[in-house]
């Protein structure tokens, strides 16, 4: 189908780093011929500047377009600028400050951008908290049907996310293992070496709690959670997710711990700051399949290293043993068994050996961002976060956050330390 593809916030961080590199990809994989580009900024600003080092993938099939975000009439030039055909479809993608979200949500839709053949893709933090999630989805719904809308969580469309269904799936050895029976514990990591990167302002609102945690660290568990039926439809995978993400307890503060990267202060210019870099917490699900199953998320930044992976520990028959399977979502995508064999020699000794694979150096896999558009494009929404499970989210982060509100202790870390002694000093075995 035709598509009109309108980018508000073009000139903005993500849209330079993950939009134009995916566009430019996808478009010179010929995977979308009529597709066109309107890139929309408040700002006088040429083409050249927009596309920067996509310039010459992008050029001939974007245009830009200034408007103010504010003023209702603009978006009705909009309208009369994008024209849209019958045959045609328009995503309206908006990479803006959450703040911003729910004006151009309802200009939208008060110009009547918001018809059968219009569809919205939306950045996350889907709200604050709780509360202001009901408001943004209630905003939303006033103007668009849940199917319109597109909420991107870009780490449900990260390869070997995606992977964590199709091998469980896939692989019998595995599914007859997955329970409580067999399974003592999962650890969810999402480390990241990079500190908060120039992007201040959209840091001191947001934290680690909600840029990760709230959506990417729960949505790889519920993956790593969510029952698999025999008859697996990816159409369904909302709904599972959805299942799993129901049957977590409410998160308790008391195991959890907060950091905050030690010259971070300086870095935002608020010496008083008390915004979390680092969030550690341990969830328990009350489904009978995964009771008694502790489960850790941790992400931070500012760490000794990138790391992205899904851990799943097995229980031992006595303490000799230890075996766990490590889905490795970044870098290095791949899965590992770690296993327990002899060491070569005449002492009869255990060592660690992996067994794993690793996706050869020549194996392109596409970005998650590549994925989302595609996904969006062509109308399939198993990748994207439902207005359901963004509350349950929240319900679940909830008393943590209202820790936090109150005298909840922030702990320090080094610049370029490791997570696991930060884990510690909060939770307690
Ligand atoms: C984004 C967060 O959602 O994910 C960023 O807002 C974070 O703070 C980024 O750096 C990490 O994404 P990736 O794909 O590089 O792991």
């Amino acid at each position: 189908m035709k598509t009109k593809l309108v980018i508000f916030g073009i000139t903005g961080d993500l849209a330079q780093r993950k939009l134009l590199p995916a566009l430019a990809h996808i478009i010179e994989e010929g995977r979308f011929e009529e597709l066109n580009i309107i890139g929309v900024s408040r700002h006088q600003v040429n083409q050249g500047q927009v596309l920067g080092d996509y310039y010459d993938k992008l050029n001939h099939l974007t245009s830009v377009y200034q408007m103010d975000l504010g003023n209702p009439e603009d978006y009705h030039c909009l309208r009369d600028y994008i024209n849209q055909q019958e045959d045609e479809q328009t995503l309206f993608y908006l990479s803006v400050p959450p703040d911003s979200t729910s004006q151009i949500v309802e200009n939208l839709g008060l110009a009547g951008l918001n018809g059968p053949s219009d569809k919205l893709l939306l950045e996350k933090p889907f709200g604050r908290d709780l509360a202001s999630a009901h408001q943004m989805i209630d905003n939303t719904a006033a103007f668009f049907n849940e199917e319109q809308v597109y909420r991107i969580d870009h780490y449900l469309a990260k390869e070997m996310a995606q992977n964590i269904v199709t091998f469980r799936a896939s692989n019998a050895i595995f599914a007859h293992l997955w329970s409580n029976q067999y399974i003592e514990r999962i650890e969810v990591l999402a480390l990241e070496a990079i500190g908060v990167e120039g992007r201040a302002a959209f840091y001191e609102q947001t934290g680690a709690l909600r840029d990760i945690a709230q959506g990417h660290l729960l949505q790889l568990l519920a993956l790593t959670l969510l029952p698999i039926p025999d008859d697996l439809h990816w159409d369904n995978l909302p709904a599972l997710r959805l299942k799993a993400l129901r049957a977590l307890e409410i998160a308790d503060p008391s195991r959890s711990v907060r950091a905050q990267y030690e010259g971070y202060r300086d870095e935002v210019g608020n010496h008083e700051s008390m915004v979390e870099t680092f969030v550690s917490m341990e969830l328990k699900s009350n489904d009978p399949r995964w009771e008694r199953v502790p489960m850790a998320l941790t992400t931070g930044k500012a760490l000794d290293r990138k790391k992205t992976e899904v851990r799943v520990h097995f229980r031992r028959m006595n303490e000799a043993q230890s075996n766990y399977l490590v889905f490795h979502i970044q870098p290095n995508e791949g899965i590992a068994i770690d296993l327990l064999t002899k060491k070569p020699g005449y002492d009869q000794e255990v060592e660690h050996q992996k067994l794993s694979y690793m996706y050869s150096s020549d194996t392109r896999l596409p970005d998650a961002y590549e994925q989302v558009l595609d996904d969006a494009i062509n109308s399939r929404k198993s990748l994207f976060a439902t207005s359901e499970e963004v509350i349950r989210a929240w319900e679940i982060l909830a008393p943590i956050q209202d820790a936090w509100n109150g005298d909840m202790p922030l702990e320090f870390y080094p610049v370029g330390g490791s997570a696991r002694p930060i884990i510690q000093s909060g939770i307690k075995a």
